[in-house]
C-alpha cells in the first residue's frame, strides 16, 4: 500500500486490471493532458509502454483522468483542492480530482500501487477505490543550497523525488555565511563574490534568474511551489563578503567557508543596507509565482535585540509591499509589527524550549499560520544513528525513522491545532552534505514520515503521540515504497527499522 497512507481505500475483490496493448489514456478537463503526460513518462520509464494520450471518451481498459468540479473525494461536492479519488478495477483505472494537482496526487498513488518493474510482465494492477485528500495544505522539504551548492539538474531530480510522498513545497535556503546562489541583477556581486565559496572551500556556484525561472516551471509543473529563502539579518556573511558598504566599518569580512553560526549580521537603519534588502526583495518576489518569501531571522546571535525587531519589521513589510507574504523562523515572533498574516516557522523541539512556544504563537496571534519543523524530530541534517559520518548531532540524539514518524504538528506548541498549522516541512542543512546522492540518503526514508504526517488523517487523541502512530504499519508501507526508489536510482538509508525487500539488480 501506499505511502502517505490514504484517507479511505477499499479493496474489492473483482479482477484485477491488466494493461492490454490497446490501452490509451483518456482525459478530459483542463490539466488532465499535463497530468497525462507525467503518467506516460513514468509508465514509459517502469513499464518501456509509451502509451496515446487521446482527448475522448474512455474505451474498457484505457487509464482515465478526469478533472471536474465534483470529481473529487468528497461526496458533497466540496472538492479539496489536492484530493482526489482513484478507482481501479478489470475495466479501467480512473483518476478523479477537481484540480490538476489533485490528478497529479492521484498519479503518484497509482504509481505506488504499479509493480515498480514490470521486467515484461503485462501490467496488473489489484482491484481498489481510493478516496483520498491532504490534512494540511502545506508539505514541504527544505534544500540548504548555501552551505553546499546543487545545481538546476540536482534540483529537478530532487523535486521527482519528493514528489512520489505528495510533497508540494521546496523551501530553497538560497543564501547564508558560505555562499549567495541567486543571482540579483541590481546587485551583481552577491553571486561574482558570495556565489564563489562553500563549505570547506565547496564548489560554490549559484543561479541565474533564467535558471531560477526555470526551476520554478519545472517544480511548477509537478504541482510543487518554490518558496526562496534570503536569511537576514544574520546567516549574511557571503553578502557582507561582497559589499564593503553594507558593513559598519566599511570594510568586507572574508568570505566563510566554515559552520559555525551566530556571527554575521547586517546593520538596521542603514540607508545602504535598506536599498540592498528592497532590491532583493523585489528582485526575488518578480521570480517568484507562489505566494511565500522566507526571510530567515533566524539566530541572529549578534544583531542588537531592538534592531533585529526593527529590521525584521521593515523587512517583512517590504515582502507584503512587493506582493508575497512573508515566512521567518520563530525566533522572527519577537517581532511585534510583523504584517498581518506573516506565517512563522517552528523550528525548536517537538517539546518546546525558552521562548520558542511565546514565539511561534506571536504569528498565530497575528493572524498567520505555522510551518511545524521541529528539529529533534524532522530536520534531516540529523543523524540516523550515533557515530555516523553523514550528518550532524546538535539535537542531542539521532533521528530515528521511528524518532521522525512518532511526532504530531497539533501536540507540540500548546494552543496551535490544526487550524493554525499551515503544514510541515523537513529541512535538509548540508553542512556535511556535498554531493545529491547524500542529499538523498539523508532525505529518504525520513522525508516519508513527515510527509505521511502532512498528508494523511490526523491519528487518536491517544497519549502519548507515539502510542498513536502505528509505526509498523509506516514501516511495512516503507519497505514496498523502496522497489520505487530503487528503480528510480533514488538513494535511501537502508535503515534497521525497515524489513527491506532484497535489492533488484
Ligand atoms: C535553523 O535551523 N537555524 C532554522
Amino acid at each position: 500500500m501506499v505511502v502517505p497512507r490514504p484517507v479511505r481505500a477499499e479493496s474489492s475483490d473483482g479482477s484485477p486490471f491488466v494493461l492490454s496493448p490497446a490501452a490509451r489514456i483518456s482525459v478530459a478537463g483542463p490539466g488532465a493532458d499535463g497530468v497525462a503526460r507525467l503518467l506516460r513518462a513514468e509508465l514509459a520509464a517502469d513499464c518501456d509502454r509509451v502509451l496515446a494520450i487521446v482527448d475522448e471518451p474512455p474505451a474498457y481498459g484505457d487509464i482515465i483522468v478526469v478533472i471536474a468540479p465534483g470529481e473529487g473525494p468528497h461526496a458533497d461536492g466540496s472538492d479539496s483542492d489536492e484530493g482526489y479519488t482513484l478507482e481501479i478495477s478489470a475495466e479501467s483505472v480512473r483518476i478523479g480530482a477537481a484540480t490538476g494537482a489533485g490528478a497529479f496526487w492521484g498519479v503518484q498513488t497509482l504509481r505506488q500501487l504499479i509493480p515498480a518493474a514490470c521486467d515484461g510482465n503485462p501490467l496488473t494492477i489489484e482491484p481498489v477505490r481510493i478516496h483520498d485528500h491532504p490534512r494540511f495544505a502545506y508539505r514541504g522539504a527544505m534544500l540548504d543550497v548555501a552551505r553546499h551548492f546543487f545545481t538546476p539538474a540536482e534540483v529537478k531530480r530532487f523535486i521527482d523525488a519528493i514528489v512520489l510522498l505528495k510533497v508540494n513545497h521546496l523551501h530553497l535556503h538560497l543564501t547564508d555565511d558560505q555562499g549567495w546562489r541567486i543571482q540579483i541583477e541590481s546587485w551583481p556581486d552577491l553571486t561574482r563574490v558570495g556565489g564563489s565559496t562553500g563549505v570547506d572551500g565547496g564548489r560554490g556556484g549559484f543561479y541565474t534568474q533564467d535558471e531560477f525561472r526555470d526551476l520554478v516551471a519545472y517544480a511548477a509543473e509537478r504541482h510543487v511551489t518554490i518558496v526562496p529563502e534570503i536569511d537576514m539579518p544574520g546567516h549574511t556573511n557571503a553578502a557582507l563578503a561582497s559589499y564593503p558598504g553594507l558593513n559598519a566599518d566599511g570594510v568586507a569580512p572574508a568570505p566563510y567557508t566554515g559552520t559555525e553560526v551566530g556571527f554575521s549580521t547586517l546593520q538596521t537603519g542603514d540607508a545602504l543596507t535598506e536599498r540592498f534588502v528592497r532590491d532583493v526583495i523585489r528582485e526575488l518576489a518578480d521570480l517568484t509565482p507562489g505566494r511565500l518569501l522566507h526571510l530567515g531571522g533566524d539566530e541572529c546571535l549578534s544583531t542588537p535585540p531592538a534592531d533585529f525587531v526593527a529590521f525584521v519589521e521593515d523587512a517583512a513589510r517590504a515582502v507584503t509591499a512587493a506582493g508575497k507574504t512573508p515566512v521567518g523562523w520563530h525566533e522572527m515572533g519577537r517581532a511585534a509589527g510583523l504584517p498581518a498574516g506573516t506565517v512563522g516557522q517552528y523550528w525548536d523541539f517537538t517539546t518546546p524550549r525558552g521562548h520558542a512556544a511565546e514565539h511561534a504563537l506571536a504569528f498565530v496571534r497575528g493572524g498567520g499560520s505555522l510551518i511545524m519543523s521541529p528539529s529533534d524530530a524532522a530536520y534531516l541534517d540529523i543523524v540516523y544513528e550515533e557515530g555516523d559520518e553523514l550528518g550532524q548531532d546538535w539535537t542531542g540524539s539521532p533521528t530515528t525513522l521511528r524518532r521522525s514518524f512518532e511526532w504530531d504538528p497539533a501536540r507540540v506548541v500548546p494552543g496551535v491545532g490544526d487550524a493554525h498549522i499551515l503544514g510541515v516541512e523537513a529541512p535538509l542543512w548540508t553542512e556535511t552534505v556535498t554531493s545529491i546522492e547524500d542529499v538523498e540518503v539523508m532525505v529518504f526514508p525520513r522525508l516519508a514520515a513527515v510527509a505521511e504526517i502532512g498528508w494523511s488523517t490526523a491519528p487518536a487523541d491517544t497519549e502519548p503521540v507515539e502510542a498513536a502512530r502505528d509505526f509498523a504499519d509506516f514501516a511495512e508501507r516503507v519497505a514496498e515504497l523502496s522497489e520505487h526508489w530503487d528503480a528510480a536510482g533514488t538513494r535511501y538509508r537502508r535503515v534497521p527499522e525497515v524489513g527491506w525487500p532484497e535489492k533488484v539488480g
